[in-house]
């Protein structure tokens, strides 16, 4: 079992080899994701929408991206972790930044964080980068400005947007950060990045020319209430099966099936 490291996902690129990126949130995925041969593990703020229902992920504290990495690091040995860095842990000043960045590292147990680029001034990232925690950034939608980018829509339609995306990403690339997230552009889009960086992109909602590929976990696997976007593909549906679950341990107890003699001391 060798650990992945960041200078291992570099050379996923130059191989050409596609990177598989997922969340958790937990020790179960964590323990499932490392397992199954995931490269990254991603401890996304999307756990404010898929574990703690909200309807955003500007509620999320850095406390808990902490508590959850700290379980997924207990289950995965082998993927490299990324914490992702929430809403207000870096907008402020660059101290936080880091700061906060130092805590996911030092308390969370992430060996990388993930932050959203919301603009051109790109110093948060270098100073991340430079105090020696490795960062992957975000462009195109980015969930914690939701509200300013009026609501969950593809980015880069227009060339001027396109030529603002591929300008940032090369900024973010000379700012050191070792991969960059593509989210919602379109695969064209993509495509030009892709060729522009020499840092893996790792699309979601941005095509099959991105160097890699991330989801959340639960849309995977069909874990969530109503229809997941547009850009996944459910590889099952796992919210029926745990119902169907359900409700034979509520018809075994109701009609005395459960507990029988297997599962009870004598
Ligand atoms: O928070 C998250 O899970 C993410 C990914 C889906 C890219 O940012």
């Amino acid at each position: 079992m060798k650990k992945v490291r960041v200078s291992h996902i570099l050379q996923k690129k130059r191989d050409q080899e596609k990177l598989l990126v997922l969340t958790a949130y937990d020790y179960y995925f964590g323990r499932l994701l490392d397992e199954a041969g995931v490269d990254m593990i991603l401890v996304g703020d999307s756990l404010g929408n898929v574990f703690s229902g909200h309807e955003t992920t500007l509620p999320v504290t850095v406390d808990q991206i902490i508590y959850h990495c700290q379980a997924v690091c207990r289950g995965a040995k082998r993927s490299l972790v990324v914490a992702d860095m929430p809403f207000m842990s870096y907008q402020v000043n660059v101290d936080d930044a880091k700061r906060n960045a130092g805590r996911l590292v030092k308390e969370g147990g992430a060996a990388a964080v993930k932050i959203e680029a919301v603009s051109m001034d790109v110093s948060v990232f270098e100073s991340v980068v430079q105090m020696g925690v490795p960062v992957m950034g975000h462009i195109g939608f980015t969930p914690q400005g939701v509200h300013q980018l009026g609501g969950y829509r593809v980015q880069g339609r227009s060339e001027e947007q396109v030529d603002q995306l591929c300008r940032l990403a090369e900024s973010l690339a000379k700012a050191g950060c070792f991969s960059l997230v593509l989210e919602m552009v379109p695969s064209a889009v993509a495509q030009r990045i892709s060729s522009l960086v020499d840092i893996p992109t790792i699309g979601i909602g941005a095509g099959q020319y991105c160097d890699g590929q991330i989801l959340v976990t639960q849309d995977v696997l069909g874990m969530s209430f109503g229809d997941a976007p547009s850009f996944v593909r459910p590889y099952d549906q796992l919210t029926d099966r745990i119902r169907t679950a359900l409700s034979g341990f509520q018809s075994d107890v109701k009609s005395l099936v459960f507990p029988s003699i297997d599962q009870q001391f004598s």
